[in-house]
């Protein structure tokens, strides 16, 4: 049995890291052709910096909360493989103890160098003139993934998916591809498919069962069913 479990910034929320399309979401506060995009920060790279140093700051004041928790639970109990695809830059799947993440997104607490490609720990506060470690370019950039952009891990990711018996989305609009398509994917290849969100996603249509609710509530909760049903208590 192989579970492929995909989140999204909801997961996150009661963390207190916001989401992007909720109101008074981030994308309601930046534009994110600003922030987001190899263009925004060819333009104007302190703006980009500032955003992803105050993002990190917010990172390290957080924790992983229920929801992380019990998926943690759910891969540790789980016989066979279970694997959290993440849209989140953040790391609080894995400080929660999830082993199997992939970031599809990158991630907030890495930064790499736009000329060599070498990557590091970010520091706490990246500038425009950071020289990267490896070759002295100033070329630093946050280690995240920017609309444009190709998504990491894709082919493990798809692999994934079409082995998936069951495929989870969590805490995601399924607005942004290819993430958006994947629970498509999962059901077109013979997986069950399940939501847990706050409010349907765009792609909700495809699950087979949808649960609502936030997700420090609704994650443990079906986690618990889930490991009940399979007499995994
Ligand atoms: P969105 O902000 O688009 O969607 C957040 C989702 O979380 C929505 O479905 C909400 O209903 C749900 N939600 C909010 N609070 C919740 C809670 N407490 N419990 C459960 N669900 C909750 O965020 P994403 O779908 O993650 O990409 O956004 C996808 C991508 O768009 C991001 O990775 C980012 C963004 O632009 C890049 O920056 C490349």
């Amino acid at each position: 049995m192989q579970i492929v479990i995909l989140t999204g910034a909801g997961v996150s929320a009661e963390s207190g890291l916001g989401t992007f399309r909720d109101q008074g979401g981030i994308w309601s506060r930046y534009r994110l052709e600003d922030v987001a995009t190899p263009e925004g920060f060819a333009c104007n790279p302190a703006l980009v910096h500032t955003f992803y140093n105050a993002r990190r700051a917010s990172l390290r004041a957080a924790e992983p909360n229920a929801a992380h928790h019990a998926l943690a639970e759910l891969e540790q109990r789980h016989a066979g493989r279970c694997l959290v695809v993440t849209q989140n830059v953040d790391d609080l799947h894995t400080r929660a103890g999830s082993r199997n993440v992939l970031h599809m997104h990158g991630e907030l607490q890495k930064a790499c160098c736009a000329s060599c490609g070498n990557r590091w720990r970010a520091a706490d506060q990246m500038h425009a003139d950071d020289a990267c470690p490896a070759c002295g370019a100033l070329a630093c950039r946050p280690d995240v993934v920017w609309f444009g952009e190709d998504v990491r891990s894709m082919d493990r990711i798809l692999g994934s998916v079409a082995q998936a018996d069951l495929f989870v989305l969590i805490g995601t609009s399924a607005t942004v591809y290819p993430a958006a398509g994947l629970m498509q994917l999962a059901r077109d290849q013979g997986a069950q498919t399940l939501e847990l969100n706050l409010e349907a996603s765009a792609a909700a249509s495809v699950a087979d069962r949808l649960l609502l609710g936030p997700a420090t509530e609704v994650v443990p909760r079906w986690v618990a069913e889930w490991c009940r049903t399979n007499g995994l208590e």
